[in-house]
């Protein structure tokens, strides 16, 4: 079997590369090799085992002909600054959005064997997590108004009783509320091969990935998560950074976690035209992170708290697993602390210019 995994140089995309051939398929990658990741060299971790091809998603001829062959299509390839979408719109939507719909187009209108197509979405389509209200139940409240972040009031509140509310995990079937065009873009991906899987029977599955961290993330492009931007940070000797409190949370998941899901999204039938929560169903503060890097490098520092907010941020979202557990028997396998503990040791070997 024959698999093409679009965005295969990136973090995520190599890793997938790595575990399908060690698993035996035979793999073609198709990447940009963006500069602003790459730093205009191929990153050491390419195999000679696997075809490259190094062209842009939007590129048809070149694409086409990346699709000779291949049964099964993961489409990993993205622009993935949320910061950097809202500057560069046009950049941002015509690599995301328009890119997956030049391989869609291939894949309806041309001759090829596709047979299962698996799309990286994100938990950015959701804007803010689900939450709890005492009086109004599961609430979805959109984002803090400027108002209330000037205030310093960084907690959730229920948008039609105004208490305070207390996150849930968030489940598939929260109304979705992008915030930035990369979260747009996303949602684009996402409804558009699912709308062309389902009208062609051709299979496909989202997967919702939310805060993957580990190694071959970059550390030096500013728009990297927030795992990253630590590391490099304390790895300078140089406190993190906290905006708000400290206490806004996220679900971090391991790189090879993420993996592990993409495969029983290929493997299994249950899978087929249906999309999925990826995370590890276990908030985790910012300021935890913060220390648990801290005090896995061994530094005296203290993060340091600024009370400020970035604008368009949410407070908390982390996921509702029961979905992908229930129909793809998926568990995650990381631990938060080992994950960070196989991050910081990867770290060891690489520039980190903070
Ligand atoms: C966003 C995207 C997500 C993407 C990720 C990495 C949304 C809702 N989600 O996630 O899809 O995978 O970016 O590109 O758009 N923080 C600090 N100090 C820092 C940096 C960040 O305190 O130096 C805080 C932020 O304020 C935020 C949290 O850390 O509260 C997480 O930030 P980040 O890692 O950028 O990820 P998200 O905003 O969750």
């Amino acid at each position: 079997m024959r698999i093409l995994v679009t965005g295969g140089c990136g973090f995520i995309g190599s890793h997938l590369v790595d575990r399908l051939v060690e698993e035996g398929y035979k793999v073609r990658v198709y990447d940009l090799l963006e500069p602003q990741v790459h730093l205009g060299k191929r990153p050491s971790y390419l195999r000679r085992d696997t075809e490259y091809i190094f062209a842009d998603i939007r590129d048809r001829d070149k694409l086409k002909k990346a699709l000779k062959g291949v049964d099964v299509v993961f489409h990993q390839a993205s622009q993935v600054g949320v910061g950097q979408s809202m500057y560069e719109i046009r950049k941002y939507v015509e690599h995301n959005s328009l890119g997956t719909a030049v391989l869609l187009d291939l894949i309806v209108n041309t001759k090829n064997k596709v047979k299962k197509l698996i799309v990286a979405s994100s938990m950015s389509i959701y804007g803010e997590g689900a939450y709890s209200c005492k009086k109004d139940g599961i609430v979805y409240p959109l984002l803090r108004e400027e108002t209330q972040l000037k205030k310093r009031d960084w907690e959730m509140r229920c948008p039609k009783c105004k208490r305070k509310v207390e996150a849930l995990p968030t489940s598939e079937d929260k109304p979705l509320f992008p915030t930035s065009i990369y979260a747009v873009t996303k949602r684009s991906q996402e409804e558009m091969c699912l709308a062309v899987g389902r009208a062609y029977k051709i299979p496909v599955v989202a997967l919702r990935y939310f805060n993957v961290y580990g190694p071959r993330q970059s550390l030096s492009n500013p728009y990297t998560g927030v795992a990253a931007i630590f590391l490099s940070r304390v790895k300078n000797n140089r406190a993190p950074l906290i905006f708000e409190d400290g206490r806004q949370s996220r679900d971090f998941i391991y790189v090879s976690d993420i993996v592990e899901a993409n495969i029983l999204a290929m493997k299994k039938k249950e899978a087929d035209f249906d999309f999925f929560n990826v995370g590890r169903g276990k908030p985790c503060t910012i300021l935890d992170i913060a220390q648990t890097i801290i005090s896995l490098y061994r530094k005296g520092l203290e993060p340091k708290i600024l009370n400020k907010f970035r604008a368009g941020d949410i407070r908390h979202c982390y996921a509702d697993t029961r979905k992908i557990s229930k129909k793809l028997g998926f568990k995650p396998k990381v631990s938060f602390k080992e994950g960070m503990k196989k991050l910081i040791n990867w770290s060891e070997t690489q520039e980190a210019f903070d």
